[in-house]
């Protein structure tokens, strides 16, 4: 059944010091700095920084929440995000190879999965992270001093999420979600979505010893994943069939700013929002100049002064725009 989903929205994780993972995503990985501003729920002041492709598209939108600050830490282990991978021109896998080796964050050896070439490398703050070669991936990459358009990301290619058995995870994401189950090459299952592709795939990796990761805010933890629905109509749809199939902890829709959005705990343990394509980040500042000053949601703005003295000073990347 089609419930509207169109792929992945983005991907939201804990990561340890804001200016490591500015540097990290804009001038190692190439990203562009999309958007800054906080974590919209709990009650310390944490940053919410965002990164994405040149054109900040939906599925290709990186987020992450610097918790070294407040201290948040917790275990990797099963029903966790494992891997999430960056889509990049058949033959980048060299560049990346080399880049990130140098870098000091991949071994450099480059490994495939069903018939693309991938490759690992990993965040300061731990967290795993891939360059998968997409022959058919057409969106435009943003591009750096150092990374050109033949060798750059052009945004998610796929997520890979860890669980200690699949069959409900995949239940879950075809019954519940309207995936496709494409195929499993040895402890990897992938779901597709939309017909499959970049930013399209899910990859249901069953590690049955692996002992349980934590769920909670950490520094190093993939916190969730979101998929994308085109409006609320779609998302209050997909609300009430999770919850006519018994997920009773289908949360209300909240108001991200950004998107709207409801998350639910998936049987694997993966925390999976459902966020909207209707508004985008060009509502608080203009899409030339993406990402270059703090921004806070309305709502709290009154409160400017309290929420940023506690946080870490960050450089932020300025681009030449129009
Ligand atoms: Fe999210």
């Amino acid at each position: 059944m089609d419930f509207g989903i169109t792929g992945l929205h983005h991907v939201t994780s804990g990561v340890a010091g804001a200016q490591e993972d500015i540097d990290f995503f804009t001038q190692a990985v190439g990203l562009r700095m999309v958007k800054q501003t906080v974590l919209f729920d709990g009650t310390a002041p944490i940053y919410h920084l965002y990164y994405a492709n040149a054109n900040a598209e939906i599925g290709s939108v990186m987020t992450t929440f610097p918790f070294r600050q407040a201290g948040l830490t917790g275990k990797r282990g099963s029903g966790q995000v494992q891997n999430t991978a960056f889509s990049v021109p058949k033959g980048a896998a060299a560049f990346w190879a080399e880049r990130f080796k140098r870098m000091g964050c991949s071994d450099g050896v480059a490994g495939e999965r069903f018939g693309q070439k991938r490759l690992a490398f990993t965040h300061p703050a731990g967290l795993g992270f891939e360059v998968i070669e997409d022959a058919a991936d057409s969106r435009a990459p943003w591009t750096t001093a150092d990374i050109s358009a033949d060798v750059a990301a052009r945004g998610f290619h796929s997520v890979s999420m860890a669980v200690r058995e699949g069959e409900e995870m995949g239940r879950f994401l075809t019954d519940g979600l309207g995936f496709s189950n494409v195929g499993t090459e040895g402890a990897v299952t992938r779901y597709a979505i939309a017909g499959g592709g970049a930013a399209k795939l899910l990859d249901i990796v069953e590690q049955p010893d692996m002992p349980q990761g934590s769920w909670r805010f950490a520094q190093g933890l993939v916190h969730h994943v979101a998929l994308a629905v085109p409006t609320e109509t779609e998302q209050t749809a997909i609300k009430a069939h999770l919850e006519g199939m018994g997920f009773t902890d289908v949360s209300e829709i909240k108001d991200r700013n950004y998107f709207h959005s409801i998350y639910c705990r998936s049987p694997g343990g993966v925390l999976v929002e459902i966020a909207t394509s209707d508004i985008g980040f060009a509502i608080d500042e203009p899409k030339e100049h993406l990402g270059e000053k703090l921004l806070l949601p309305p709502w709290f703005e009154p409160r400017r002064a309290e929420i940023i003295a506690p946080l870490e000073p960050i450089r932020v990347p300025h681009y030449a725009g129009g």
